[in-house]
């Protein structure tokens, strides 16, 4: 039997993926290249705030204005990141595997000084899934991104013991005996999915 083998690729939506986090979630999945919106707080107004990642103060928001500090006060933070107090949101962008992280936002009230709660959140960045590519006979799925999870589909049903065998990453599919229809392998994160289907009919020989 000749080695078939079939590379279906999908536009990967690999760029600019927007990810949205409250700080009221303790975790949040930022996608690489795209904004992060971290929400700190429904609205600043009135609010001052220090926000840390780890030990160390990333940025300040006091008398209504954001001083973003030290590690974060390099030219390329600078140009990406920006706090809107209308809306209490840190945004990233694009963001990049360095800025994750645990943050710690402080808020205080403007006109006592008085502490008024805290929020933190651990910023866990990841690449975006990309192009999803099969190939014929053992069957493999592959995708770039981190954290990958695969999934496997035939005629929109998920694939059971009676259709194939899965190796132990779900990467890989054995169809068994004469199964046919369209198959379509999902690659997903935390972040983003994507897919693939092709079309597998009988073959004989
Ligand atoms: C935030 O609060 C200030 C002061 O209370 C108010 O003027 C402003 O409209 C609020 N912004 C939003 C988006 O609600
Ligand atoms: C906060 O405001 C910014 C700038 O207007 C906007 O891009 C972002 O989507 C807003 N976030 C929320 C949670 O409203
Ligand atoms: C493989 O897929 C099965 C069924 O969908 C799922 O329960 C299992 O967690 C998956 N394993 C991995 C390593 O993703
Ligand atoms: C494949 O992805 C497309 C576009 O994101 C989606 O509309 C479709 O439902 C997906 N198909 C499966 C089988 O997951």
């Amino acid at each position: 039997m000749q080695a078939v083998q079939l590379l279906l690729l999908m536009a990967g939506a690999s760029k600019g993926l927007e990810s949205i986090c409250n700080a009221t979630e303790s975790i949040c999945f930022g996608a690489l290249g795209g904004p992060v919106y971290l929400r700190l707080m429904t609205n600043a107004s009135g609010h001052d705030l220090a926000v840390y990642r780890g030990d160390t103060v990333v940025f300040n928001f006091r008398n209504s204005r954001s001083v973003f500090y030290k590690e974060s006060n390099t030219t390329p933070v600078l140009q990406r990141w920006q706090f809107v107090p209308d809306n209490g949101t840190l945004i990233i962008n694009p963001a990049e595997r360095r800025d994750a992280g645990t943050y710690r936002a402080e808020v205080y009230e403007q006109s006592t000084g008085k502490g008024a709660g805290y929020y933190t959140v651990q910023l866990i960045m990841e690449a975006p899934v990309s192009d999803v590519g099969l190939s014929i006979r053992s069957m493999k799925c592959s995708s770039n991104g981190d954290s990958l999870q695969f999934s496997w589909s035939l005629d929109g049903r998920p694939v059971g013991e009676a259709d194939a065998d899965l190796s132990s990453d779900n990467q890989t599919i054995l169809l068994k005996g004469d199964a046919t229809g369209e198959l379509t392998c999902t690659a997903s994160n935390h972040v983003s999915r994507a897919n693939t289907t092709i079309t597998k009919q009988l073959c004989s020989g």
